[in-house]
């Protein structure tokens, strides 16, 4: 392929990966942009391995890769369940941080075009740049992987003086970069070099370790932004316009969707990366929450159907516990149910139910729930004091009213969904235990509020069945 027709495929790779990313902003369109995505990737594919830089001795050792990577690749992705998603998102945002080091590992040593003056000193800024941003990256997203996975404590570590540690580490990173781009030959550039990679991997151990079990999310979409400039320095590395623009977009959404997140969790970026809060200790509420007293009303799965029979009004709001019980077919067939008999049935989605963003729209989707009935937490929490029933499956952190009412709480100031203004509201979960950011809810002891206790698919169930009878 000539480089010319590889610089139109590539152009046209770019439109279809902007196309992609437009698409996915709305489930309607979702479908079509990932759509847009795969044909995107295939021709930037083609056009780099039968571009004008591959040679034909290449071909066959890239291929191999390929279909190595590819089987891993369709393996790990039948094998993941949904609630593993951001764990398999973090160890994917690892290995674009190897990439963009071993990249820029094998740019500087390699002596097929010589690079001199400006141009030199610009090539070695980039490898500089793009290692250190790459092992950040990866130290840091084998670390994230390690805690959503429950393998390392969510706990955050924070060791003493951890800000100075940090501060002294850029220091030496500076005073290395400099080093670096005087060295005059390869050998001793390699030091400098080395000594930077394993300060950006301990950096990027230190920082992810600092960050509490509740901060995660962000950090996963933090991540995911590194990784996309990570690529972007790889596409520098390799003067490849293609990879330096599609690092861009997903360096940029990564940090669009990293600002949304703290937005929904009323957290400052700054106090996110600067690490602490959250113990994710999911068994006990943590210190400096709210300790609610009273007792909890119980119900059962026949009177919820008659409450559910009763209503004008309903409010779903689903949580982590409706995935991992995968109620949402139920869900859908109770709703399908309702709304044959007339009742006004609307979902309540929060940015950060579940365990990655828009989790709960891609179970509903899936479920067949109609978009213009599911909505965001802003679009209808104004309507919870109209509602009759509110029910909460599997939720528990986006409901809790201690986030508005307890200023110790170590959730105040996130905004939730406002469920205990509804006129009853049903919690759907198999205990009193707390939800991902371990802390207790005071919902649960209110008057006008009732619990559903047991798995929800199976709750769900007994609901359906008590609907039809
Ligand atoms: P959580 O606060 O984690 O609460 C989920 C609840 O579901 C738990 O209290 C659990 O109670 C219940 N549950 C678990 N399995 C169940 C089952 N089979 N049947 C019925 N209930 C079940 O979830 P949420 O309200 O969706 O809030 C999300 C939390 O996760 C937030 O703190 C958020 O910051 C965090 N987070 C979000 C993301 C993103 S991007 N969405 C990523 C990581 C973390 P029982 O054990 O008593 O059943």
């Amino acid at each position: 392929m000539s480089a010319n027709l590889s610089a139109v495929a590539y152009i046209g790779a770019t439109i279809l990966f902007i196309l992609s990313l437009g698409g996915l902003s709305n489930p309607e369109t979702a479908r079509r942009g990932n759509l847009y995505g795969i044909v995107g990737m295939t021709i930037a594919v083609l056009a780099t391995v039968l571009g004008p830089r591959v040679t034909a001795a290449g071909i066959p050792w890239i291929v191999g890769a390929m279909v190595v990577g590819g089987a891993i690749g369709l393996f790990a992705a039948k094998k993941v369940q949904m609630t593993q998603m951001p764990e398999l998102v973090a160890l994917m945002h690892s290995l674009v941080g190897l990439a963009a080091c071993l990249v820029g590992f094998a740019s500087y040593i390699d002596t097929s075009i010589v690079f001199t003056g400006a141009e030199k000193a610009i090539h070695e800024f980039e490898i500089y740049i793009g290692i250190y941003i790459g092992a950040i990256t990866f130290s840091g997203s084998i670390i994230a992987f390690g805690k959503l996975s429950g393998k390392i404590g969510g706990k955050p570590m924070l060791l003493p003086a951890r800000h100075l540690l940090n501060g002294i580490g850029a220091l030496v990173v500076i005073y290395y970069g400099y080093a670096f781009l005087q060295a005059p030959s390869i050998e001793t550039g390699m030091t400098p070099l080395i000594i930077m990679t394993v300060i950006g991997l301990l950096f990027g151990i230190h920082m992810v370790m600092a960050i509490g079990g509740a901060d995660m999310p962000v950090v996963v979409s933090m991540l995911n932004s590194y990784s996309g400039w990570a690529a972007a320095a790889t596409g520098f590395m390799l003067s490849n316009d293609l990879l330096i623009v599609t690092g861009a977009l997903v360096g940029s959404s990564g940090a669009i969707l990293s600002y949304i997140m703290c937005r929904a969790m009323n957290r400052n970026f700054i106090s996110v990366i600067a690490g602490g809060f959250g113990t994710g200790d999911s068994a006990k509420p943590s210190a400096g929450g709210a300790v609610p007293a009273g007792e909890v009303t119980a119900v059962s799965a026949q009177e919820t159907a008659e409450l559910l029979k009763e209503s004008k009004n309903v409010i779903i709001v689903p949580g982590y516990g409706m995935a991992v019980a995968q109620a949402q077919h139920t869900v859908y067939e109770i709703t399908t149910l309702l709304r044959e008999k007339g009742v006004n049935v609307r979902f309540g989605i929060h940015p950060v139910a579940g365990r990655m963003p828009g989790h709960m729209n891609v179970l509903l989707a899936e479920a067949k729930v109609p978009y213009d009935i599911v909505l965001e937490m802003d679009e209808l929490n104004d309507d919870f004091p109209d509602t009759d029933v509110a029910i909460v499956i599997g939720a528990n952190d986006i409901v809790n009213p201690a986030a508005e009412d307890d200023p110790t709480s170590p959730i105040a100031g996130m905004p939730v969904l406002q469920v205990w203004k509804a006129k009853t509201s049903i919690v759907m979960k198999r205990s009193m235990a707390s939800g991902y950011a371990g802390v207790d809810n005071p919902l649960f002891y209110k008057d006008n509020n009732r619990m559903l206790f047991g798995d929800a698919k199976k709750m769900l169930d007994e609901v359906l069945a008590a609907l039809k009878g």
